[in-house]
């Protein structure tokens, strides 16, 4: 049976996917911070469904916990007790509305947490995913500046890792939490693209998928916000209005069902590279924001993450390096060989 990590894959559009996952009779990997939340749910697909599904427990805005997280999978993997990853879903995150906060390692919250620890998490768990496996990124309609989306949250910014890590410290004006949200998600995108790249010059057969839900106002999405806020938004005068306005609308079970069939569904393999939106009813490849197909700043992107999680050219699989990366350790091996 194939089998899937999910982060976030206890709530909203990460379990509307484990649902739809389980009853294709997938085996599951739940990712989140609380074992508590994620037990319920995991015995309830496994008995309905009789798949396997176990929990990891990891907070992916704390880089020591995805570490932590990445090294008990990889010695169960080690030693048999699971099997290799078909996919890795990374799909937890949200907007932190409100002041602006930091993570424990001292980064702005939104960014750690929709960025960093996904970044760090698919590195160390590459090596345990399989040979034509896939990385799904959950993104936003929001990344795009020249979209409705993207206009009401709050224009993305641009993508750059030290600044976003560093957002309004030292004095600096912080962006605000529409802001941080939908540049985070620019970023996401970015990751993808550029995993993608490195992907093709490695010669991998893994593939990289960017996902946009859509507008689901169903799930814990809007948590920060007033109740009455949240109440409205899920109501169907408002979805009018949002259509009208131009935004992409969709359901919790539909952006679920899309998720799990980008992360598993044979239609989709052989789709590295693009950005999937869901909309009404409708799963499509669209185009992306302008800045997020700039390669040269998605190598910066890259290239800065890995300095702010601490993560060594060693650590990094050979098929993430840069080309540059590679080609230098190429050429050091050559001259140790001489
Ligand atoms: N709903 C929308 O309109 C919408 C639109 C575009 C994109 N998205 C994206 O869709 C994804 C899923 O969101 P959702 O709408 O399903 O909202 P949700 O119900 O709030 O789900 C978010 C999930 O992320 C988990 N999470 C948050 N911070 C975490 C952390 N530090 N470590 C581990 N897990 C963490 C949450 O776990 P806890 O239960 O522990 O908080 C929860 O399971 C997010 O990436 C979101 O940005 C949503």
């Amino acid at each position: 049976m194939p089998s899937i990590l999910i982060t976030g894959g206890h709530s909203g559009i990460g379990l509307a996917a484990a649902r739809e996952l389980a009853a294709r009779h997938v085996d599951l990997v739940l990712g989140g911070r609380d074992a508590a939340r994620m037990r319920p749910v995991a015995d309830e697909l496994s008995a309905r469904h009789g798949v396997s599904v176990t929990t990891l427990t990891v907070d992916v805005a704390s880089l020591a916990s995805v570490r932590a997280a990445a090294a008990r999978w990889r010695t169960m993997r080690a030693s048999g007790a699971v099997p290799e990853l078909d996919a890795i879903v990374c799909n937890a995150g949200g907007r932190f509305d409100g002041d602006v906060s930091y993570s424990p390692d001292g980064y702005e919250t939104t960014f750690a947490t929709n960025c960093l620890g996904h970044f760090l998490l698919v590195e160390l768990l590459f090596p345990v995913l399989s040979e034509r496996g896939r990385v799904v990124y959950t993104a936003s309609g929001t990344h795009d500046p020249d979209s409705t989306d993207g206009r009401l949250v709050g224009t993305a910014v641009e993508p750059d890792a030290l600044a976003l890590a560093t957002n309004g410290k030292g004095g600096g004006k912080a962006l605000s939490a529409g802001r941080r949200y939908s540049t985070s998600k620019l970023c996401t995108v970015m990751y993808a693209y550029e995993l993608d790249r490195r992907l093709r010059a490695a010669r991998s057969e893994v593939a990289s998928i960017a996902f946009d839900p859509g507008s689901v106002p169903e799930t814990g999405f809007l948590r920060d916000l007033p109740g009455p806020v949240r109440w409205a938004s899920r109501t169907a005068a408002m979805k009018w209005v949002s259509r009208r306005m131009g935004v992409v609308t969709s359901d919790v079970g539909f952006s679920g069902a899309s998720l799990a069939a980008l992360a598993a569904g044979p239609d989709y393999a052989g789709v590295s590279g693009t950005y999937f939106q869901a909309h009404d009813g409708t799963l499509s490849a669209v185009p992306s924001a302008r800045l997020s197909y700039d390669a040269r700043r998605a190598a910066r992107l890259w290239d800065d993450s890995k300095r702010l999680v601490a993560l060594t050219d060693d650590e990094e699989p050979p098929q993430l390096r840069s080309p540059r990366l590679r080609s230098r350790q190429l050429r050091s091996a050559a001259t140790d060989d001489a």
